[in-house]
């Protein structure tokens, strides 16, 4: 496919944390004439451990600041040229945005449209190309029962706060469209896994839990059904969209691959029995049932057909392949796990998990 658009100074929010840095390791890879800055505010879930092996690139600028900052955007903007805006830089964690929406509205609502603001004020003085594209996620369509796809064009339906902070940005990013003809892009991707992701998450808070042989959290029956994609796939996938994607339009991303929890949970703790020498069926043994998180979406799958059809993209990991890799790399890297559960992470997984039994 010949390409609509190819970036030569990319603004990358949130490229610290487990979809943002991988995105980059990806991107630097494969674009080697793109420089990328990234912006982040390094909180609890950022980590610039995850951004060792581009540290010292010439073509990489590390930038510690907040999207709030309208000021400091608008000065990276200008000074580094930029030509292009991939925004991961959200609160990410469902369960903390019922204890505490605020700050779920202030960064990924607010964040948004300051960025979405300087970006348009930028791309006015006459950028010739330009592009915005803010990642989003299938969680803002809501709940599915047993059958059925989210579509692009499926209401939106949030059902947490996070999710509604992340639909009202994504109704911004629409209206900046809609309303100056900003050049934007709309991704929303299902549940990613791999490298990086931060152990507050499903699969690798049981790996760590396991490893740990600590009780293995199950919210509810355990038979909420999301649909997961490796994470580099995802970098794949919106390194395809910002380069060949329809301004304006939305494109979802997944990998057609539902699994309940329970059977997550079951698997991971099978993989690793043989690697940590333990007997078959010793980890599933960790699995305790718990109180269920307050209005848990029931199902998630993502009808990907648009971004498969219109820009040719697949995945490339077969979950198989993905999970057990996955595994290893959290084995191998005990000490990342170490590192980024501090003190503050600690406190949160107390009250969280104190008092849930
Ligand atoms: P994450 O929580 O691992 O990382 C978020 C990053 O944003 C961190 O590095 C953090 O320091 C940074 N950040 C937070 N507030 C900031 C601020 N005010 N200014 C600058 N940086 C700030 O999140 P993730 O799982 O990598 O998700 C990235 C994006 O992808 C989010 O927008 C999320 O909604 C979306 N998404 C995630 C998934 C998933 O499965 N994790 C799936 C679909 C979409
Ligand atoms: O669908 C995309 C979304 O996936 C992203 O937008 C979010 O940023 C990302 O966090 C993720 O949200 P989920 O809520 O689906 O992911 P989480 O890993 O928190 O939970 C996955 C499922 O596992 C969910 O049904 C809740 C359940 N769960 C989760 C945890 C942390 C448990 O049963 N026990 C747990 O301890």
């Amino acid at each position: 496919m010949a390409e609509l658009f190819t970036p030569a100074s990319l603004l990358v929010t949130g490229g610290a944390g487990f979809i943002g840095s991988n995105f980059i390791h990806h991107f630097m890879a494969v674009r080697p004439h793109c420089r990328v800055v990234n912006l982040d505010l390094l909180t609890y879930a950022g980590n610039l451990e995850n951004l060792k092996g581009v540290e010292g690139n010439p073509r990489y600028r590390f930038v510690k600041g907040d999207i709030c900052d309208g000021a400091l955007v608008a000065r990276l903007l200008a000074e580094e040229r930029i030509d292009a805006v991939v925004h991961f830089a959200a609160e990410s964690h469902v369960d903390r945005s019922i204890e505490g929406p605020e700050l779920f509205v202030r960064t990924n609502v607010l964040g948004t449209q300051i960025l979405l603001e300087e970006a348009r004020r930028h791309w006015q003085k006459g950028v010739e190309q330009f592009r915005f594209l803010q990642i989003s996620t299938d969680e803002v369509y809501g709940s599915l029962g047993a059958t059925g796809y989210f579509t692009e064009e499926t209401p939106l339906a949030t059902n947490s706060p996070y999710s509604a902070s992340k639909a009202g940005a994504d109704l911004l990013l629409r209206a900046y469209h809609e309303t100056y003809g900003f050049p934007t892009l709309n991704t929303r991707c299902s549940n990613n896994y791999g490298p990086y992701h931060f152990p507050e998450k499903l699969i690798p808070l049981m790996i760590s839990n396991i490893i740990g042989k600590k009780p293995l959290p199950v919210y509810g029956d355990g038979k909420n059904v999301r649909d997961w994609l490796h994470v580099r796939d995802h970098a794949s996938a919106v390194e395809r969209v910002l380069t060949q994607g329809a301004p304006g339009r939305v494109y979802n991303i997944g990998g057609n691959n539902e699994w309940q929890n329970i059977d997550i949970v079951n698997l991971v703790c099978d993989l690793l029995d043989s690697r940590l020498g333990r007997g078959a069926g010793e980890n599933r043994s960790l699995i305790t049932y718990v109180k269920d998180r307050l209005g848990h979406d029931r199902r998630y799958a993502i009808d990907a057909a648009r971004i498969r059809t219109e820009l040719e993209w697949e995945p490339s990991y077969t979950f198989e392949q993905g999970i057990a890799e996955t595994i290893d790399w959290y084995l191998a890297n005990r000490e990342w796990t170490e590192k980024v559960t501090s003190g503050a992470y600690r406190d949160y997984y107390e009250r969280m998990y104190g008092n849930r039994a």
